[in-house]
């Protein structure tokens, strides 16, 4: 910074630099972009101004208020690209099932699975369910998560979905979590409609979509392409529809048949297409083709639902196809809103590096949701969400698991009180 700039900015008395929050202190801030770097940072109106070394920025800066970093290591606050986080309860009785060998399919064709957190939505007033999805993001706070991708999905009625998006909302407000709500009315068919199928896909297309676009409750829209759920015929017509209204899409495809919908979802230019534990070759070459579409990695998945099969990570990423890493927080098939448990399920199960797994929780994550230039980095301009964690150093993080390292949490440089 020059030094007419400085005198410029300063408070005049001491020729020092206003700033809202000066952090100092840390081991080190790991900020994601080139050259950037050090143990302080200022923050000012909710952004990132300077990042460097402590003496340094003390000099610079006057704060109104200083964080004592307490030698902990500070990072981008981490983004989840993929949660369902409008459930109302558990399915924990469900764990008990699938050690008895039913599988997950199986389980939601005897009403269980998606269908009984169906039910649980549906009966849930909306306050009700805003104070449980609050409930979520808190967790999902304490546990390093500043923002997410955040899907409806258990509602699978007009009148239900958009609750649960209004519901996803308001707890967004209350919590502070930044969000970025999907559309997920075809997460499966809903009971009443199991022999029309193409009745429902005319009322989500027709009439749900349309008002979540005027509402403006979600800037994207997602479908589960699976058998037992939706085929590629009805998706294409989904995604199509729901292109059209201006949303972007995300998709869950090749989880436990490979039905074509990780082509579909580059052939449509979705912004990410996720779990891919069965991808085959075809979906492999249309993603590496464009290197356009992002894989969403879900390593806890296969952990939690016992599935041998784990995304072909590794060959994805050396085919350039771009990535991120996320927890599918769900009362199915992952109940973690963990995402430094997903690092560490990503570096077991998928054999990424920690510098790959803590991309795919920040920067990454963030470009997926078309956000990279204010989230996920910690250089100035960027919004000044971080944690501050109790790891001696990168190549710790998901190598402990079962315990929280983070120890701190800010948004928009404000601390949370999570406790
Ligand atoms: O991403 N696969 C579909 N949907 C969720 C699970 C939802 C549930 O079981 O409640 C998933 O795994
Ligand atoms: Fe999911």
């Amino acid at each position: 910074m020059s030094e007419p700039e400085m005198t410029m900015k300063g408070d005049g008395a001491s020729g020092l630099i206003p700033c809202d929050v000066l952090v100092f202190g840390a081991s080190e801030i790991l900020t994601n972009q080139p050259g950037c770097g050090g143990n302080s940072m200022a923050v000012t109106a909710g952004k990132v101004v300077a990042v460097g070394d402590g003496k340094e920025l003390r000099q610079l800066y006057s704060p109104r208020q200083l964080v004592d970093g307490q030698g902990l290591l500070g990072l981008p606050g981490f983004l989840d690209g993929h949660t369902h986080p409008a459930f109302a309860v558990g399915r924990a009785e469900e764990f008990d099932w699938r050690a008895q060998g039913l599988t997950y399919l199986e389980i939601a064709e005897r009403g269980g699975g998606i269908h009984s957190s169906v039910r649980a939505v549906r009966s849930c007033g909306e306050e009700q369910l805003t104070q449980i999805v609050a409930g979520h993001f808190r967790r999902m706070l304490r546990h390093g998560t500043t923002a997410c991708e955040a899907k409806s999905g258990y509602g699978l009625s007009v009148e239900d979905e958009l609750k649960s998006l209004r519901a996803i909302r308001s707890a967004s407000a209350q919590t502070g979590m930044t969000i970025y709500p999907t559309c997920l009315a075809a997460h499966m068919l809903p009971l009443e409609y199991k022999d029309r199928p193409d009745k429902y896909l005319q009322i989500i297309c027709n009439e749900l979509l349309p008002a979540v676009k005027e509402q403006k409750l979600a800037v994207a829209a997602d479908i589960f392409i699976e058998t037992g759920a939706f085929d590629v015929v009805r998706a294409r017509t989904y995604l199509e529809t729901a292109k059209d209204l201006g949303f972007a899409l995300r998709v869950h495809a090749d989880q436990f048949e490979s039905l074509g919908g990780t082509e579909l979802a580059v052939e449509l230019g979705a912004q990410s297409v996720d779990h891919l534990e069965v991808l085959h070759d075809s979906g492999m070459e249309a993603l590496a083709m464009t290197r356009k579409t992002y894989v969403g990695l879900l390593p806890s998945v296969p952990h939690f639902l016992r599935q041998q099969a784990d995304a072909p990570a590794r060959r994805l990423i050396q085919a350039g196809v771009p990535y991120f890493v996320a927890t599918d927080f769900n009362p199915g098939s992952s109940y973690s809103a963990s995402l430094p448990e997903a690092a560490h399920f990503a570096r077991v199960r998928l054999n990424l590096s920690a510098q790959e797994a803590f991309l795919g929780i920040t920067q990454h994550a963030a470009a997926s949701l078309g956000v990279a230039d204010v989230k996920g980095s910690l250089a100035p301009g960027f919004d000044a969400d971080f944690v501050l964690c109790d790891l001696p150093d990168l190549h710790h993080l998901g190598y402990g698991f079962g315990e929280n390292p983070v120890w701190r949490v800010f948004v928009a440089g404000k601390e949370l009180n999570l406790s």
